[in-house]
């Protein structure tokens, strides 16, 4: 199947490593380009060389939790691509702790990175997305259930899942799109600090696929639900988790 993503062009944040670069390599992959951000230098240069870097791949260095970097960075996309077909919001993930346990700081930083981050981007971004253009978020699996010990992501994901879906509601009569993904545990740098080795093989034991994911695994259903292939796909949470949430 051709996905039809050959020329078009993609924003992605939080995308020099993990889940955003595996879905910028896929959307790379199969003829688009790509705009990613995060928040270091190094690390952008680094995943913009990784994808051969231009014309298939540029970067930006910006903060989602920054209020002023979200026109900054639509500006940037606009420029370099010449317009933007779509965008995958990924930001780091929260911090870890209990609800009782979280401080009332870190409970504002992921306000201001999960929560607000994301909308000031989508704010920012709307007025440049015509018909047939995409947005889609990467959530968490604890938009339907809570995760142990991540009180923040249990907090604010299923807020953001039905942001997104008043959202699709929103821009659904201008033919734009907007999607959520719940990835369950993939192997990325966040989860590797998060629970470690043993921690990891502890997760692959409570999924049905009795693995965790690959970072590629995720990417390319990011990049499908990104395509023109998804046209009719909007409004919706789709999980990437080898089977783990407990609702269907
Ligand atoms: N991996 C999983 O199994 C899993 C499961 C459920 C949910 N998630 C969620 O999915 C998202 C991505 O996870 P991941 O595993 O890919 O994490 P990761 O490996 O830590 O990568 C995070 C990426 O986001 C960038 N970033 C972090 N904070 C940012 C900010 N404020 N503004 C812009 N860029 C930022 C990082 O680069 P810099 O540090 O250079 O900015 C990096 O490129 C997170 O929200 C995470 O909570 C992941």
């Amino acid at each position: 199947m051709d996905l039809g993503l050959g020329g078009r062009r993609y924003l992605l944040t939080g995308a020099s490593r993990g889940l955003g670069f595996a879905t910028a390599r896929a959307l790379v992959e199969d003829g688009a380009r790509v705009l990613l951000s995060a928040r270091s230098r190094e690390s952008v240069d680094a995943a913009v060389a990784a994808l051969g870097g231009a014309p298939a791949a540029s970067g930006v260095v910006a903060d989602l939790a920054d209020p002023g970097d979200a026109e900054r960075l639509v500006e940037a996309a606009t420029d370099r691509l010449g317009g933007v077909d779509g965008a995958l919001v990924s930001v780091g993930g929260p911090a870890p702790g209990t609800v009782l346990g979280t401080a009332e700081e870190d409970w504002r930083a992921g306000v201001d990175s999960v929560l607000l981050g994301p909308l000031r981007l989508v704010r920012a971004l709307v007025p440049h997305l015509g018909a047939g253009s995409v947005i889609a978020f990467v959530l968490s699996t604890s938009v339907r259930e809570p995760l142990d010990g991540l009180a923040v992501s249990n907090g604010l994901r299923p807020g953001l899942a039905m942001t997104a879906k008043g959202l699709a509601d929103e821009l659904g009569p201008r033919g734009v799109r907007v999607v959520g993904l719940m990835p369950g545990t993939i192997a990325t740098d966040r989860t590797a600090t998060l629970y470690g080795e043993e921690g990891m093989a502890r997760a692959a034991e409570g999924i049905p696929l009795r693995r965790v994911g690959q970072p590629e695994e995720f990417g390319r259903v990011a990049a499908f639900l990104l395509s023109p292939a998804a046209s009719y796909v909007t409004g919706t949470m789709v999980a990437v988790d080898g089977g783990r949430l407990r609702t269907p």
